[in-house]
């Protein structure tokens, strides 16, 4: 039995992460134990801290996550030691953790002595502009060799990364990241004892544009969004072993020059001239050139300078090329196998002044040039001017990354080997992988590893909607479709929680609190102005939802609450007669394959159907959380109001026989995966109708962002679980392994986004790398592989593995706030066979498919409970399972549970496409 992995407000304190994001972090820890079916009863907290005794909190609870902090606020720089004890059902004896630190940040405006400096003198923002470089040097006397602990607190308005003696601090990129740069900025914490030494030290910065100053959005975009000037602030505490503390902080001491990074721009890319570079220019005694001026302070941002809730940007692979080749036109381009997100690093010979351009795309042109139109007016290009000398020169790009796979590589020098001296280094925010799914169909499992790759390529700092043309914005709308795959694959929930606090207060400046359409916001209003979108702000109810019932962090939804409501009441605009959504401009179900290219919002399914549908959705979530947050009242408002809404909704689209007015995959998914039609017959009616539908679109997908996410889950729900499967099989345009005949390696934005002939949609919006449509692998997780989270942080499970079509095995595995859940199954000689393993304080619903109902049972392993003494609660399945297993619910406890039972499957694979009987079907 172990107890470990305690994090503090989800997060687990690392060299580089050191300032806990909150005063009273909420802590939370997994158990390991050493036997199955083991809950927990009792907690202990001990908390360790400077001029205190040592404090020990006694609970008594089955709760392991995100409990509540015990003792009284961390204040600014206390470092907490803190050990955890738990005690199981049962048992008398208390196991303790190892013991970890947390540590404060700078929770006070007055902590910060530092004040923000930049370069003298304006910049001319019509042009390019070079990166700042800013140093100083100080000396640590004879007193200070004793270094007990040397933190920097450090942040830029605009992008930076710090060197100190010449070595890159931290491993970092973008730093600060990207937030609603007016409400908040985060710094960064970093134990730095390590880099300083006795006698002269030096600092020095590069400082870019970033977000902050760069060109960003559509259509031209704007500069300066959120200001003129970029500056620094950085702080740096030495704490000496005599408690005496040295500070060196930017301010009107620094100096500041530029070098060779003549621009680094998040679309454009970079140009660098290393003849250009100032060697030694973070080291102390540099002498280099007296190209260095004076600094300006800036004021002190009004912003709440916050730790970071989650983690940052960091390469996380490497990759080689797997090709390169010659273009028609005589072009060089190298191949790295994988549409990503990154940038190259590079180490040519070559000759000074050589100038090599590396222009980036993720897909070629039919005519094997590679494609630069679907960038729009990113350029994407990086240039390298080389210094010369003979010896290999180390580049990569510093404030930029391309989303791509090709890259042209124009003038590499003759005598360097260009596949072996390039490499692909990914970056993403660097979240923790929880999530893996694999079956025996290949295709299906290439597809999940596209939505992966989309994940990896789309979270970088905020979620974006795609990583390579002028746009890489916040789409809200996107993120709520994919959040509950996303979810699942990656521990999102720090990133995306910081990204909801940044909606939340650019929802409040508006005066009707309507979140943006992007956030952070930097769409030119006069371009785009704020109108209220269903799905896409939706995403204030949903997302907050998703993470509570993935991560098990209440907190999320009081911290949400009030935008949560203020959207409901106030954002939507609503018909006084009926409270459903007053006929806007809708974006609907986005991108259906049947919208014109021109116009993705013109699909198949009535726009404001789409809309009402989320409004119900929306509206029942809130009552729901109202109830968790202890506000009956509150509850009953919103499920009266949702009541109503069904009743409206009812009369404008829905028959008594329930056919909808939009005779649609979506609109039926819509209303059945939302629990709208108020009669079993009309849901039986539905049902039917969306299988025909299906079938008559001889399984090609026929929805776009809206209907997406749910049309597998709710065939499956219905009854219809083989057409689920036909569907996903499905390999002619439009549908989910189409793609892939075109080699995709990421999801793309269009369902088309390769016409059927080799040549690129001609849409204007076209990117190979959207994750939204993606979300079809959260029924991968939950019906193929068979796990959900039955309650909040996957507290309960259900497994509830579906087979069907011709896969033969899945497995599938979540590394949860409670530890791993894993469930294999497989069917081989007329048996069901299936592996569950369930971490300690957790439990499981299993509920087995129909074609291994009440058969024959056989346990293969000692360790596993006995089936036959479990009770078979009569509890219902819910959304767990194909519909026809409304059927009892088989509860385990932790530990490995193993089963074998004979399997007869029962229905007729592959679903035949409807056609007329006079003019069948000549597919
Ligand atoms: C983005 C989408 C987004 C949409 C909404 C597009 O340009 O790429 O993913 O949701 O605009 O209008």
């Amino acid at each position: 039995m172990s107890v470990d992995s305690i994090a503090f407000d989800r997060q687990r304190p690392t060299r580089h992460l050191l300032s806990s994001p909150s005063r009273s972090p909420a802590l939370s820890w997994k158990t390991t134990p050493g036997k199955s079916d083991w809950q927990q009863t009792t907690y202990q907290i001990r908390l360790d801290r400077p001029d205190w005794q040592p404090t020990t909190y006694y609970v008594n609870s089955a709760a392991s996550v995100a409990v509540t902090w015990p003792g009284a606020d961390i204040s600014s720089r206390e470092i907490v030691k803190v050990k955890v004890a738990v005690r199981g059902v049962g048992e008398e004896e208390d196991v303790w953790s190892e013991e970890v630190s947390v540590e404060g940040g700078l929770f006070e405006r007055d902590d910060w002595s530092a004040v923000p400096i930049c370069a003298v003198g304006g910049v001319d923002l019509s042009g390019r502009v070079p990166v700042t470089l800013l140093r100083k040097e100080f000396t640590l006397g004879d007193r200070d060799k004793m270094i007990k602990r040397a933190r920097l607190y450090v942040t830029a308005l605009g992008v930076y990364e710090v060197e100190i003696n010449g070595r890159k601090v931290g491993d970092e990129e973008f730093a600060p990241g990207w937030t609603s740069y007016g409400h908040r900025i985060k710094y960064q914490t970093f134990d730095v004892a390590g880099l300083l030494r006795k006698g002269e030290n030096a600092v020095g910065a590069y400082l870019g544009d970033g977000w902050y100053r760069g060109r960003m959005g559509f259509e031209g975009g704007r500069m300066a969004i959120y200001g003129k000037d970029i500056g620094l602030i950085f702080q740096l505490e030495i704490t000496h072993e005599d408690n005496t503390v040295t500070r060196v902080v930017s301010d009107d001491s620094w100096k500041a020059s530029t070098g060779a990074i003549l621009y680094s721009e998040i679309y454009d890319g970079e140009l660098y001239d290393a003849r250009m570079e100032k060697p030694g220019w973070s080291s102390p005694g540099y002498t280099g050139s007296g190209d260095w001026s004076a600094v300006r302070e800036l004021p002190f941002p009004a912003a709440a300078l916050v730790s970071p809730p989650g983690p940052p940007v960091r390469c996380t692979e490497i990759r080689a090329p797997v090709r390169g080749f010659t273009t028609p036109s005589g072009k060089t381009v190298v191949d790295f196998g994988q549409n990503l997100v990154g940038r190259l690093r590079i180490k040519p010979c070559g000759p000074a002044g050589h100038k090599i351009t590396f222009i980036h795309t993720e897909v070629l042109e039919k005519s094997g040039e590679v494609a630069t139109r679907p960038l729009r007016a990113a350029q994407c290009t990086d240039h390298y001017i080389m210094k010369g000398g003979g010896e290999p020169e180390v580049y990569e790009p510093k404030f930029t990354f391309h989303g791509f796979r090709y890259v042209q590589v124009d003038n590499w020098p003759a005598d360097s080997d260009l596949l072996a001296d390039v490499e692909a280094r990914v970056l993403h925010t660097d979240m923790q992988r929880t999530g893996w799914f694999s079956c025996s169909n290949h295709l299906i499992n290439r597809l999940h590893q596209n939505v992966v790759w989309g994940m990896r390529g789309n979270f970088l700092e905020i979620p974006t909607d795609c990583p390579q043309r002028d746009e890489r914005l916040g789409w809200t709308g996107d993120i709520h479709v994919f959040s509950e795959t996303a979810s699942f694959l990656y521990d999102c929930s720090g990133m995306l929680q910081g990204w909801l606090q940044d909606l939340a207060f650019e929802q409040m400046d508006d005066e009707h609190y309507v979140p943006p359409l992007v956030v952070p916001d930097v769409i030119d209003p006069a371009k785009f102005p704020r109108i209220p979108q269903a799905v896409w702000q939706d995403v204030a109810i949903v997302l907050p939802w998703v993470l509570y019932t993935r991560f098990g962090d209440v907190n999320i939804l009081y911290s949400q609450l009030a935008s949560m409501k203020s959207w409901l009441s106030s954002g939507i605009p609503r018909d006084p007669a009926t409270g459903l959504w007053s006929k806007t401009f809708q974006f609907g179900d986005w991108l259906d394959p049947s919208a014109p290219g021109d116009a993705p919002q013109d699909g198949c399914t009535d726009p404001m159907l789409v809309a009402n549908a989320f409004l119900i959705h929306v509206t029942d979530l809130l009552s729901q959380i109202s109830t968790i947050l202890g506000d009956p009242g509150g509850a009953a408002a919103y499920a009266t109001s949702a009541r109503a809404l069904r009743q409206a909704f009812n009369n404008e689209y829905v028959t008594p026989t329930g056919r909808l007015s939009s005779d649609s995959q979506t609109a039926y998914v819509l209303a059945l995966r939302f629990n709208i039609f108020p009669t079993s017959a009309q849901v039986e009616g539905a049902s039917r109708r969306l299988a025909e539908v299906v079938r008559k679109s001889r399984f090609r997908i026929a929805t776009g962002f809206a209907g997406t996410p749910y049309i597998l889950p709710t065939l499956t729900t219905t009854g219809n679980r083989q057409l689920a499967y036909r569907m996903l099989c499905e390999r002619k345009c439009p549908s989910w392994l189409y793609p892939l005949q075109h080699d995709a390696t990421t999801i793309w934005e269009r369902w088309d986004g390769i016409l059927p002939d080799g040549s690129i949609n001609p849409a204007e919006m076209i990117s190979f790398n959207h994750y939204a449509l993606g979300a079809v692998a959260e029924w991968m997780h939950a019906s193929i592989g068979g796990i959900a989270p039955a309650a909040p942080g996957w507290k309960k499970i259900w497994v509830a593995p579906v087979p069907g079509g011709e896969v033969s095995w899945a497995e599938v595995r979540f590394l949860s706030a409670y530890g791993e859940v894993y469930v294999r199954w497989e069917i081989k000689d007329a048996r069901f066979k299936l592996e569950v393993r369930i971490p300690g304080n957790a439990s499981a619903g299993i509920v087995f498919p129909r074609g291994a109902r009440d058969e024959e049972v056989l346990i293969v392993e000692e360790n596993a409970r006995s089936e036959l003494e479990e009770e078979e609660v009569g509890e219902d399945a819910g959304e767990a399972g194909d519909r026809d297993t409304c059927e009892k619910v088989l509860e385990v406890g932790s530990g490995v549970h193993v089963f074998d039972r004979a399997w007869k499957e029962d229905t007729d694979w592959p679903p035949t496409v409807l056609s007329h009987p006079y003019m069948p079907d000549k597919e």
